[in-house]
């Protein structure tokens, strides 16, 4: 099940997130952070980060339930400049390492583009490593690739920089 948090529903979602943050690090994403990066870190990011987005509404928070645990998540954060009222950025889409290839992040995604129709957004932007999975998954789902920009972000465990695709999706 896919639901949209409140700030208030935040507050019970958020162990599993730190959890599910600091498992996806340590298994080796690239969504922003770098090694060492402790489970202390990850709450520091969902409450510092996250928290403030939602009480200001500046972004949707989505998470996937499965057998009575937060299992995934994935940020929708409309673009804030008023010469882009119809965009809208993909942040930090997140299954936990043992929940993957369930069809969670697919089922994120679709969430968060209903939502984003609802809000009349009709682009979505993204980056992704570019060896990383989830470039297939977002082309699976009509995303275009608008280029690569190399050695954009660190590695997160190896002194080496690496390269990241920047994707789009037309939702008009
Ligand atoms: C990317 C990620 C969110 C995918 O989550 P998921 O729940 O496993 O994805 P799904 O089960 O919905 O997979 C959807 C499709 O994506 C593709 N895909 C997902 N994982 C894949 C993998 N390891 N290898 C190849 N294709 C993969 C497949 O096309 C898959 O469809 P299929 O299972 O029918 O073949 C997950 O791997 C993850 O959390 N990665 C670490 C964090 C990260 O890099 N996030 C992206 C930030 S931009």
């Amino acid at each position: 099940m896919i639901a949209r948090l409140s700030e208030a529903q935040f507050d019970n979602a958020l162990q599993d997130l730190t959890d599910i943050l600091h498992r996806c690090v340590h298994a080796g994403a690239s969504i922003g952070f770098v090694q060492p990066f402790s489970r202390q870190d990850a709450g520091v990011y969902w409450q510092g980060c996250v928290r403030p987005g939602l009480r200001a509404k500046t972004l949707d928070l989505f998470v996937a339930y499965c057998e009575g645990r937060c299992l995934g998540t994935v940020q929708l954060i409309p673009a804030s400049m008023p010469n882009q009222p119809h965009r809208a950025d993909v942040a930090k889409l997140l299954v936990h390492p043992q929940a993957r290839r369930r069809g969670l992040g697919r089922a994120l995604m679709a969430a968060l583009e209903a939502r984003a129709g609802e809000l009349g957004k009709t682009l979505l932007v993204l980056d992704t490593r570019s060896t990383d999975p989830s470039r297939v998954l977002y082309q699976s789902i009509g995303f275009r690739i608008a280029g690569e920009i190399p050695d954009y972000c660190r590695n997160p465990a190896e002194d080496r920089l690496e390269p990241t695709t920047i994707m789009y999706k037309d939702l008009s």
